[in-house]
């Protein structure tokens, strides 16, 4: 089968597309023919060697961190998946190994697909679709009547996070580039403001949670967005970050908190529940393995709205 790898750290010019035996599984673990993976700034993060504190430094490494595919296999001890059902799952996050013909994964990472949406819209929804749910849900237990401000809000997160903070019945304030700022009404934002025309700190409102997509802003920054014990979002965990979001949450009331993506089965169901419910899936570019060089490149050069997805064949 093909497989994408790399045995060194470093940009796109790394990975290489291999054949390799389609791996066995244990009894606890599912075999899936891959139908797509989505490209997510995590990958060349890792590939990059940013996060070899978490990823380890043994080669041969391997890519991809969510897909969509068909049950090929069942482990003895599985009880939830058929050979045949269309599935989404996600792989660790740190080790990947999405991006191949078969990916090997316990039935605990994969959900069922739902049957409304296409095979790449669906290997676009797990990790961005979990971290949305995660931090509208959970770091900022976003509400009814809550002001948000999403920073970022047409990116793979964003996209997800504006319709959640939506449906929790908040009322949602969407920074974008000029590119997204139709989208962004379109998925719900009540306010959206183009950061290429204007800078973020000159808005006058105040909000209950500030939700930072593009990692440009700090919680120093945002601190003057921020109601008195409003709760800010980052998507970069690091032992200083942790740290300091610690020390200042026992002192604050201005909450500072940090995304670590967490994969459960109640997250994807309720992730494929809300496909099903008309949740948006704003693909941008596909593209085929063969092209996984030009894949990471563009969507690392600065992309166009939503996810890009590599398709297999
Ligand atoms: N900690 C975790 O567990 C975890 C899990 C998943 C993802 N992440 C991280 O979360 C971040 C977001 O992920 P994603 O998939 O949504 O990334 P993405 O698709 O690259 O989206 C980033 C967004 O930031 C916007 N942006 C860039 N510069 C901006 C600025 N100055 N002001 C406002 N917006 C700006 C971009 O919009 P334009 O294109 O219009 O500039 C883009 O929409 C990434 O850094 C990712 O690595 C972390």
């Amino acid at each position: 089968m093909k497989k994408v790898i790399y045995k060194q750290f470093g940009d796109e010019s790394v990975l290489e597309l291999v054949d390799q035996a389609i791996p066995s599984i244990q009894k606890d673990q599912l075999l899936i023919r891959v139908k797509a993976v989505s490209v997510n700034p995590l990958d060349w993060k890792v590939y990059g060697g940013e996060m070899k504190l978490m990823s380890g430094s043994g080669f041969p490494k391997s890519v991809g961190i969510d897909f969509s595919g068909i049950v090929e296999q069942t482990g003895s001890a599985t009880t939830r998946f058929t050979p045949g059902n269309a599935v989404i799952g996600l792989l660790d996050v740190f080790k990947g190994g999405a991006l191949a013909d078969y990916v090997v994964v316990k039935e605990s990472n994969v959900a069922l697909k739902p049957a409304n949406i296409s095979f790449e819209q669906a290997a676009a929804l797990p990790v961005t679709g979990l971290s949305a749910l995660q931090i509208i849900d959970q770091l900022a237990a976003v509400g009814p009547n809550q002001d948000v401000l999403i920073n970022g809000a047409t990116g793979g997160i964003g996209v997800f996070a504006v319709q959640i903070a939506k449906k929790r019945g908040a009322s949602v304030t969407a920074v974008v580039s000029t590119k997204g700022v139709d989208e962004a009404a379109k998925w719900g934002a009540d306010t959206v403001s183009d950061y290429t025309k204007q800078s973020i700190n000159v808005l006058s409102q105040r909000f209950d949670a500030v939700i930072d997509l593009s990692t440009k802003l700090s919680f120093t920054e945002a601190k003057s967005l921020m109601k008195p014990s409003a709760v800010y979002v980052s998507t970069l965990p690091s032992p200083l970050t942790l740290a300091y979001s610690f020390i200042n949450n026992l002192f604050s009331g201005r909450k500072s908190k940090v995304l670590i993506l967490k994969s459960t089965v109640e997250g994807l169901n309720a992730l494929t529940h809300l496909a099903e419910d008309g949740l948006q899936i704003v693909l941008d570019k596909s593209y085929s393995i063969n092209n996984v060089r030009e894949a990471y490149q563009e969507a690392r050069r600065g992309k166009g709205i939503g996810k890009s997805v590599i398709v297999l064949d």
